[in-house]
């Protein structure tokens, strides 16, 4: 069956579909139904089965007898060290690990927040988490304390298992700071911690609170594999959106195994025992769904790689890892290749490598841009795909999916709705508009099996954010259009979601930590746009009345407040002092046209604006940093 056929297929009968997919799990009580929709408009998928995701990802394949399979292949330019951990010898690190987290009081439902850089044990950890129905949280290492300590007191983790440090080139990141630190702020108090003491940094342990990750593992009987209901959380992974406040995005168990075990041949094209390799982090989505769970869960070697695309130690590293490890599918950002074409735009770093391994480039995380993807085209001579999803859906909402059918590609769009998304470009009214018009994206009600069932603890947030705004369906946040052929476009965000070097991140909460700011009377954040890393914030801030202080002070106060609040992630470099915000009558602050400005494009002024004047003068403050120049 082609890709028209397959979609058909779903799309006559959504619940069979997915039952079909569904016999590729191992289950410990099979589902009798796909779809629970008495809540409509809340829907889960397999409710009344009973499974475990870490059998699933581990114990099945050595049963299957591929326990000497290599399941995680470390590669780590940053420290020179390499290693590679079979089916068979991952089982018993999750056992063991599990087990003391099992000792120590973990159970069915508990959370535990996992802060750990790109080390195997990493996804040891997370399924250690899954072997016992545990419910975790990854953050990432990127993040401050104080975005920490908001991720504790949201899920209240009994446990959290750290690692000493991570390495960011040229520095040492130390963890356990940074850990204790947002113990120390948050209100909900973890039981215990484990630690796990890396070669670059040994952590100081809290007695009677931390524990070592190998000792705590001495003398633990291994655990087996707990069962739970398909409509377990799995995990829960906060993301950013519309306020400060982070999203907590629920994982459902059972769609999420059905659903990754599902992509990893139709979408990527690879068989079990190849090798698959997401280079981004376990902090963010794509390290969930790619790095660790649906390689595993399908059978595939993956790479927990722990580099950088450059400088560690050159713009050749991916090209090294792609044919050292035969990499089959090979998944990044478009800002990672955006970093090697910089550093290396002849290509000549791939010279001294042979990739035929390689079939197909994957790109995701942010608007790919057709010098990217042509110049790696162009480079590697494979087919580059973009594809389109978010955290909130696990998986692919738009691709081109080559296990199906290769799809002719159009450069600039990640193709085509996948089995399981019914996509829909709507107007204000929330009727579906006509092809190349561009409108808000919205998916029909009910989101396939894996997609977010809800926001953890916040049911209401979860209905007013997604389900609200067109009743029926799911809104995604992007707008964009279709064309004749169904090809979608995505072209902006319709909330203060910027997407910093493929991170997703919240203009919202930078400005609530600028106002934070003593001096600061008002400030708006808006997304830039930026050769390499595709988006920047940048912050303008008004001053409180009677504040005479150097403005270069000032300004580098609020990039120090925004990387102490948020994180070095956030990126955040740029802040101007300004008289006065553009602003509408009513007082709505004009960011998109800011962006506009600061872009160099044209745009028309609202008839609501309260004074034009004030355009001119924020072009003038952004001209004095290079920006603005049209
Ligand atoms: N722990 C601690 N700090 C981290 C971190 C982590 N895990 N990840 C990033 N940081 C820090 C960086 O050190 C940097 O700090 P600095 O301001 O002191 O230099 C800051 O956060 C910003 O990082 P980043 O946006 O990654 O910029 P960069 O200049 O270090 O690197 C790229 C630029 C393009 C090489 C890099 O962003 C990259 O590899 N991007 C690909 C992103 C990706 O894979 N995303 C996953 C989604 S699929
Ligand atoms: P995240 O939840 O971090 O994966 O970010 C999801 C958001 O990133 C989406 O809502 C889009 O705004 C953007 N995004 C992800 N992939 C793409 C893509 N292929 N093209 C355009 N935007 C993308």
């Amino acid at each position: 069956m082609g890709y028209a056929e397959v979609y058909a297929d779903w799309l006559a009968d959504p619940e069979r579909f997915w039952m079909e997919a569904a016999r590729a799990i191992d289950w410990v009580k099979p589902p009798s139904r796909a779809l629970e929709d008495s809540r409509a408009p809340l829907f889960e998928w397999f409710t009344d089965a009973q499974v475990n995701t870490c059998y699933n990802a581990v114990d099945r394949h050595v049963v299957a007898g591929n326990g000497e399979r290599t399941a995680i292949i470390h590669d780590s330019p940053i420290t020179g060290r390499k290693a590679k951990i079979s089916y068979a010898e991952l089982q018993a690190k999750v056992a063991g690990l599990a087990g003391a987290l099992r000792d120590k009081g973990v159970a069915v439902g508990d959370r535990v927040i996992i802060y750990m850089p790109m080390v195997p044990e990493a996804l040891v950890a997370m399924l250690a988490c899954a072997r016992l129905g545990a419910v975790h949280s990854v953050v990432f290492g990127g993040f401050s304390a104080s975005e920490l300590a908001v991720r504790i007191d949201d899920c209240a983790p009994k446990a959290i298992i750290a690692a000493s440090c991570g390495l960011e080139p040229g520095r040492v990141v130390k963890y356990k700071p940074l850990l204790d630190g947002a113990i120390e702020m948050a209100q909900a108090k973890p039981d215990f911690c484990i630690i796990l003491q890396r070669e670059e940094e040994t952590a100081t342990l809290i007695a009677g609170r931390d524990h070592d990750w190998n000792a705590v593992q001495e003398g633990a009987e291994p655990a087996g594999c707990v069962p739970v209901s398909g409509d377990h959380p799995a995990y829960i992974l906060y993301t950013s959106g519309t306020t400060g406040a982070p999203k907590g995005v629920v994982r459902p168990t059972a769609g999420h195994l059905v659903a990754l075990n599902w992509t990893m041949k139709n979408i990527y094209g690879v068989a079990p025992g190849e090798v698959f390799w997401a280079a981004s982090d376990v902090g963010w989505v794509v390290g969930h769904s790619y790095i660790c769970y649906g390689p595993l869960i399908h059978g595939n070697t993956t790479i927990v790689f722990e580099g950088k695309p450059v400088g560690t130690p050159d713009a050749g590293t991916f090209w090294r890892v792609i044919s050292e490890h035969k990499v089959a599918a090979f998944f990044t950002a478009p800002t990672a290749i955006r970093a090697v074409k910089r550093e290396d735009p002849k290509g000549a770093f791939l010279a001294p490598y042979d990739i035929s391994c390689l079939r197909t480039l994957f790109l995701a995380g942010e608007r790919a841009d057709p010098d990217t993807i042509e110049w790696a085209q162009n480079l590697l001579q494979k087919p580059v795909i973009d594809h389109w999803w978010q955290t909130e859906t696990g998986w692919t909402i738009a691709g081109n999916p080559v296990g199906i059918e290769a799809l002719p590609v159009k450069i600039g769009s990640p193709s085509v709705a996948m089995p399981g998304y019914d996509v829909q470009i709507l107007d204000e009214g929330g009727h579906p508009v006509a092809p190349g018009t561009l409108g808000a994206i919205a998916v029909k009600l009910p989101l396939p099996p894996g997609t977010l069932p809800t926001l953890w603890n916040a049911q209401e947030r979860y209905v007013k954010s997604y389900l609200t705004t067109f009743p029926g369906y799911y809104e995604t946040g992007d707008a964009g259009m279709k064309d004749e052929d169904g090809y979608l476009y995505i072209m902006a965000r319709t909330d203060d979601v910027i997407n910093v070097a493929g991170h997703r991140l919240s203009t919202g909460a930078m400005e609530e930590v600028l106002a934070g700011h003593p001096d600061v009377a008002e400030c708006a954040v808006i997304g830039v746009s930026d050769a390499l890393k595709g988006q920047m914030p940048m912050g303008f801030v008004c001053l409180t009345k009677g504040v005479n202080r150097p403005h270069a002070d000032i300004v580098k106060e609020c990039v120090g407040l925004v990387r102490e609040k948020i994180g070095p992630v956030a990126a955040f470099k740029l802040a101007l002092v300004v008289d006065r915000l553009p602003k509408t009558r009513s007082g709505k602050i004009l960011r998109g046209i800011m962006v506009k400005i600061a872009d160099g494009q044209p745009f028309k002024e609202p008839a609501t604006i309260d004074d034009p004047a004030i355009l001119d003068e924020i072009r003038d403050a952004m001209q004095t940093i290079g920006y603005a120049k049209g």
